[in-house]
């Protein structure tokens, strides 16, 4: 599966795949709303979870965080850029307005499958994973609105 490959098997962080990402911070410079709700829900503080050690160990910190902790703090929890692929060359101004443009160097715009990359069986979770119910949690984006549960986005 497309998500098990690219962080499942990611064993080592090396400074060019660093150099791929803005961080959060760059992007709720222009998505105030969305990093808001970001940052008050769990994927931010998913770093938190784990230990100094297991911060630096491939079998925790591929789900839990962007990189790993002694690399740059902008880069901690579970960031945008790992459900919206890396945003070094899409973030620009310009590719952004242009849909097309930015899909084609890098934007995703993730579906229900997706979450499942990280949201496995072995997860810690006694619930089978229910992404209406899971996305309710982390809603955001101009098209969705919390109180609106038929602006879900279909799996
Ligand atoms: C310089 C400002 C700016 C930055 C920085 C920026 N964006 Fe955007 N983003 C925009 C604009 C403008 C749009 C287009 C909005 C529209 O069409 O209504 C957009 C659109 C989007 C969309 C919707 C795309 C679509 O086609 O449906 C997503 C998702 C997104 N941005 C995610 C991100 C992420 C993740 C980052 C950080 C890696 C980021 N953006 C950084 C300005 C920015
Ligand atoms: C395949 C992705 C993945 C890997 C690898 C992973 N986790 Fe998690 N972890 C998750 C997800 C997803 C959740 C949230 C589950 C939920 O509440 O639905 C989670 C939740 C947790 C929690 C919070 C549990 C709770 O009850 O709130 C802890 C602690 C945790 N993980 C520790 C670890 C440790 C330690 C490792 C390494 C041995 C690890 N995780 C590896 C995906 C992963
Ligand atoms: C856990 C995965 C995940 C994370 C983390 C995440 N997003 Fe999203 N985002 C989604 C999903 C899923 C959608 C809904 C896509 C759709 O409407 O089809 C979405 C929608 C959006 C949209 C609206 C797209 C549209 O066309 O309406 C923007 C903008 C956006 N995200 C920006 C961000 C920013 C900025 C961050 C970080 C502060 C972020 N996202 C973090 C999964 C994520
Ligand atoms: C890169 C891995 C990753 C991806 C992709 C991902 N998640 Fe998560 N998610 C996690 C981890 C890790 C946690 C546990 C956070 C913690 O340590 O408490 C979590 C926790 C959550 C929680 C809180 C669950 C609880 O029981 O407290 C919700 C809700 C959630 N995720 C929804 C989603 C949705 C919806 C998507 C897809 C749009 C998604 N996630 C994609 C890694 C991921």
């Amino acid at each position: 599966m497309f998500f098990l490959v690219l962080f499942g098997a990611r064993a080592s962080f090396g400074a060019s795949e660093t150099h791929q990402y803005v961080g959060a911070v760059k992007c709720g410079s222009c998505h105030e709303a969305e990093y808001q709700a970001w940052l008050s829900g769990p994927h931010a503080k998913a770093h938190e979870s784990l230990s100094a050690e297991q911060l630096n160990d491939a079998k925790c910190n591929t789900c839990h965080t962007l990189l790993p902790f002694n690399s740059d703090k902008r880069f901690q929890g579970v960031q945008c850029e790992q459900c919206h692929g890396a945003g070094k060359v899409y973030h620009k101004d310009y590719v952004m307005r242009d849909k097309e443009l930015a899909r084609a160097v890098g934007l995703i715009v993730p579906k229900a499958a997706h979450c499942q990359g990280c949201h496995t069986a072995d997860s810690p979770n006694i619930k089978p994973f229910d992404f209406d119910e899971l996305w309710l949690r982390i809603t955001h984006g101009p098209k969705h609105k919390k109180e609106d549960k038929s602006a879900h986005i279909k799996p």
